[in-house]
This record gives structure tokens, C-alpha cells and sequence, in this order.
């Protein structure tokens, strides 16, 4: 078996889970909103892999390669796009059925390919998709994830920030810093008058998980005290009067981030008034690069859900996600080149950490 620190470094693990993991889990593409009427697209890379997903003229949701079946060019550049896909080499054009629709000297031709399809489904104002044809259906492979999340009515809420952030680590690194929470006191010293720390709970489904954190209050390393119901009730109150609906929140859920872990490679970190999504997405061929995907969904009273801002691509070098983020990846930077040490014998995890060790339990399962 490869070592758990070769998963991060090696090329050879690199390929294996081009092979075997990101064509056989369902994978978040993007939000519903922005393919909610016939005649949208979006485009998602994921590694080596660039797919499409578009409400075909007849409202139907569908997915496919972004790849010609002419000779193979990427059909699609834009991220968010409309209408006929037409190919830049030779002008093959595709309608979002999938279709063949028209091509120069087309009697030139015996064949009439059209897009190769995969799977893809909607839950909770997410857009999902699987390249497995054998894959269980999305409802069955995000299991209780689907129940924890529902409550927060994602669906409704709008579009506020979406980043993306190229970095020197592997996608791993980034996921494993907000899969514990035992850095918090350290590095984020800050945070301390407002999560505590102390009481947060992690619960293991694998493959997905979650861990419960308590928010609005110090943490009991700082003298702080576990919060009384009546904070949930003002809460109430509070969201209540910005318009937002809370009935499906339980007391706890309104004074907690439930961050939502969901395998491989995506948390949902769900408060009462906003979803804050962190996609980890591998590089196509340097297994210590990788990229930081902040999605940020706001409840508002707006009837009909909208993007509100356009997705940002900062560099690398210079990028800033805010101090607390940035001092994550300060460490995960660090990470990956202590990963490649002769001296370090592989992860010393606590259980505080069980999320990293499930997630390298499923891998070893999938991958080997
Ligand atoms: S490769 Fe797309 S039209 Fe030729
Ligand atoms: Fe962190």
C-alpha cells in the first residue's frame, strides 16, 4: 500500500485517482441558478476532465464531455455560457440535447456522432454529476448529507462570492485544514472569541461526515460558556425579521456552523443565513498544486434566487482569501513539502481529526 504522505506527493497516486476516483464519485459541478432556464451551460473542470452541464431547449437537465467527437478539441471555454455549443476547430455545432446539430461539408460524412453523456442530477439548489453509469443514484450517495443540509433551504438562497484560488499544495492538504478543527486555537488565535473550540462534534457517515461548531461564542479555552437557549431564540427572532425562514432549524443548528463533509473533495459549511461552499480540486498533472474553490450562497427575502457577482480567478501568488483562510494555506504550503521528507513517517492523526483518517480509510478502499 502507498503511504499516507505519498498519496500527496506522488504522481503514480496522482493517476490513480484520475482512474478511479473522480470518474466514480458524483461531484458538485455548480448551483442550479445558473442553469434554470433551457438554453444555459456551465462548464466544470476537474483534473484532466472537462464536462458541461445544460437545460437542453425541453427544460431537461443534462451533462456530457466537454470534448468534440469530430477529432477531439474542447468544445466549450466559457464557465457560464447559452445556447448551441459550436466547436472552434471545424464548426461542428451541438445542440444541448446533445445533438449533432449542423457542420460545414456535411455530406463529406458516413457518421453522425453526437456528445458523449454522463449522469447528472439537482438536490438542494445543487448541480451534480458522475461519470460511473454503475454509481448509485445522487440521493442514495449523498445519504444523510441530504438530510443535514435540506433544512438550510440552499435552494432559495442567492449567489454572493465565488473564488477561485490556484495553490502549491495538493487538493488533500486544503481539504484535511477544514476537515479538524485542532489548528483553530493555534493558528487562528482569532477566532477564539467566536467558536468554541472546545465543544465542536464530529461525526463520522462514511464516506461523507460532519462536524458541529459552535459559533457566536468564546471558546471555553478563553473562559467562554456554552450558550443558553435563549440565544437560539433571539437568533429566531433575528433571521425572522431579515425575512428568512428558520422553521426547519432546529435551536442548535441556529447557533452553529454544521460543516458538512462530503466525499471526495467538497464541505458545505451551513449556517442559518448562508452556505459557504469549499470545492478542492486537483491539478491536471502536478499532484503538489491544486485548487481552492469559495463559493458563498446568502439567504435573502428575493423571491427568485440570482447570481449576484461573477466568479473570480486570483493568482496564485498574490490571491488572499482573508487572514484565515490565508493562514491555512501558509500551513498546507508547508505541509506539502514536509510530505516529501525522508524523515516524516506519515500522518500521527487524533480524534480530533477522524475526518482525515475516514477519508484515507475510503480511499484505501477505492484506490488501494
Ligand atoms: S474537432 Fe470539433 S469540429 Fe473538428
Ligand atoms: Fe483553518
Amino acid at each position: 500500500m502507498m503511504s499516507l504522505a505519498a498519496r500527496y506527493t506522488s504522481t503514480d497516486w496522482m493517476r490513480r485517482e484520475q482512474e478511479g476516483l473522480w470518474p466514480r464519485a458524483w461531484l458538485l459541478v455548480g448551483l442550479s441558478l445558473d442553469v434554470a432556464r433551457p438554453g444555459q451551460r456551465m462548464r466544470f473542470d476537474i483534473g484532466t476532465e472537462s464536462l458541461i452541464v445544460a437545460r437542453d431547449a425541453a427544460g431537461v437537465l443534462r451533462a456530457f464531455f466537454n470534448v468534440c467527437p469530430h477529432r477531439g478539441h474542447r468544445l466549450c471555454s466559457e464557465r457560464l455560457g447559452h445556447g448551441r455549443l459550436r466547436c472552434p476547430y471545424h464548426h461542428w455545432q451541438f445542440a444541448l440535447s446533445g445533438k449533432l446539430h449542423a457542420r460545414p461539408d456535411s455530406d463529406h460524412f458516413t457518421a453522425r456522432p453526437d456528445l458523449t453523456p454522463i449522469r447528472c442530477a439537482e438536490a438542494a439548489g445543487l448541480v451534480w454529476v458522475c461519470m460511473d453509469a454503475q454509481a448509485p443514484p445522487l440521493v442514495e450517495w449523498l445519504g444523510p448529507v441530504l438530510s443535514w443540509l435540506l433544512p438550510y433551504q440552499a435552494e432559495a438562497m442567492s449567489l454572493t462570492d465565488e473564488v477561485t484560488l490556484p495553490t502549491a499544495a495538493n487538493w488533500k492538504l486544503t481539504l484535511d485544514a477544514n476537515n479538524e478543527h485542532y489548528h483553530l486555537h493555534t493558528i487562528h488565535p482569532q477566532l477564539l472569541d467566536m467558536i468554541d473550540d472546545t465543544a465542536v462534534t464530529t461525526e463520522r457517515a462514511s464516506p461523507h461526515g460532519r462536524m458541529c461548531v459552535p459559533v457566536g461564542v468564546a471558546s471555553q479555552r478563553r473562559g467562554g460558556e456554552p450558550a443558553g437557549p435563549e440565544r437560539s431564540a433571539a437568533q429566531r427572532i433575528r433571521l425572522k425579521g431579515q425575512g428568512i425562514d428558520v422553521s426547519g432549524l432546529s435551536d442548535a443548528q441556529l447557533v452553529e456552523n454544521q460543516m458538512l463533509y462530503v466525499f471526495p473533495n467538497l464541505q458545505l459549511n451551513c449556517y442559518p443565513d448562508r452556505l459557504q461552499i469549499f470545492r478542492h480540486r486537483p491539478h491536471a498533472s502536478d499532484p503538489a498544486r491544486g485548487y481552492f474553490d469559495r463559493i458563498v450562497l446568502t439567504a435573502s427575502a428575493d423571491a427568485v434566487p440570482r447570481r449576484k457577482t461573477r466568479h473570480r480567478l486570483l493568482d496564485a501568488k498574490t490571491g488572499s482569501l482573508g487572514a484565515v483562510i490565508d493562514a491555512d494555506l501558509v500551513a498546507v504550503r508547508s505541509v506539502q513539502r514536509g510530505l516529501s521528507s525522508r524523515g516524516f513517517q506519515g500522518p500521527c492523526l487524533g480524534a480530533s481529526e477522524s475526518l482525515i483518517a475516514m477519508m484515507h480509510d475510503v480511499l484505501t478502499e477505492w484506490l488501494g
